[in-house]
């Protein structure tokens, strides 16, 4: 039920902090003085900093492109696979992070399509026109690799990335994924972009 989802976003966030709340309330309990100002350092260093260095070509296919042999739905996916790909940020956990099953090279075609708005209203994200299947990873405990625990969301949309020109290779290349976008249908059964009212078009 997406079209409820969307028209319920207050009662569906007071749903998700719920547990959250409550699973920070029991690191303080049952962790050292130390460890909590980590965790309370960490959680500021959240809020204040910018996005990552940007990765290699490499290190961002490593990171994103999806191996074919593991389930999309399943609800360790992130946690595991955060793990096996190596993603941090520094050896401190990331936030978010998307994970895409698409081939690179059609990844890299994408950073030829015009800008448009990021999920944050700046327009320096490209979109795919076709849809493309991933795994959304939003980070809910944990501070540093390897205690990073995530909830795993599957994902079908258009994907928004930004890109940049990597030197050495003189190629402009994928840097970050922003958003998999999820196509909702209205009432009347027209397609809407989720968040499309934010967005300055
Ligand atoms: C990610 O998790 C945070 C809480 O940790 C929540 O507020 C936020 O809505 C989640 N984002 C998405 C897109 O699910």
């Amino acid at each position: 039920m997406p079209t409820l989802i969307a028209s319920r976003p207050l009662a569906l966030l007071l749903l998700l902090l719920q547990p959250l709340q409550f699973k920070i309330l029991r690191v303080g309990l049952d962790k050292s003085e130390e460890e909590i100002e980590q965790f309370e350092d960490y959680l500021e260093e959240l809020h204040s900093s910018g996005p990552a260095k940007p990765l290699t070509k490499e290190a961002f296919q490593r990171c994103t492109i999806i191996d074919p042999e593991r389930p999309l739905i399943d609800p360790d996916y992130c946690t595991d696979e955060m793990k096996m790909k190596n993603v941090h940020d520094k050896f401190r956990c990331v936030r978010e992070h998307f994970f895409l099953q698409i081939a690179y090279e059609d990844l890299q075609k994408i950073c030829k399509n015009l800008f448009v708005p990021c999920k944050n209203g700046v327009k320096k994200c490209h979109r795919s026109r076709q849809l493309v299947e991933g795994v959304y990873c939003n980070l809910t405990r944990g501070a540093r690799m390897s205690d990073c625990e995530y909830e795993s969301s599957y994902r079908k949309g258009h994907v928004l990335i930004t890109c940049r020109w990597q030197d050495d290779i003189q190629e402009i290349i994928p840097a970050y994924v922003n958003d998999i976008m999820v196509l909702h249908t209205d009432v009347k059964g027209n397609s809407l972009l989720h968040n499309e009212a934010q967005w300055p078009f």
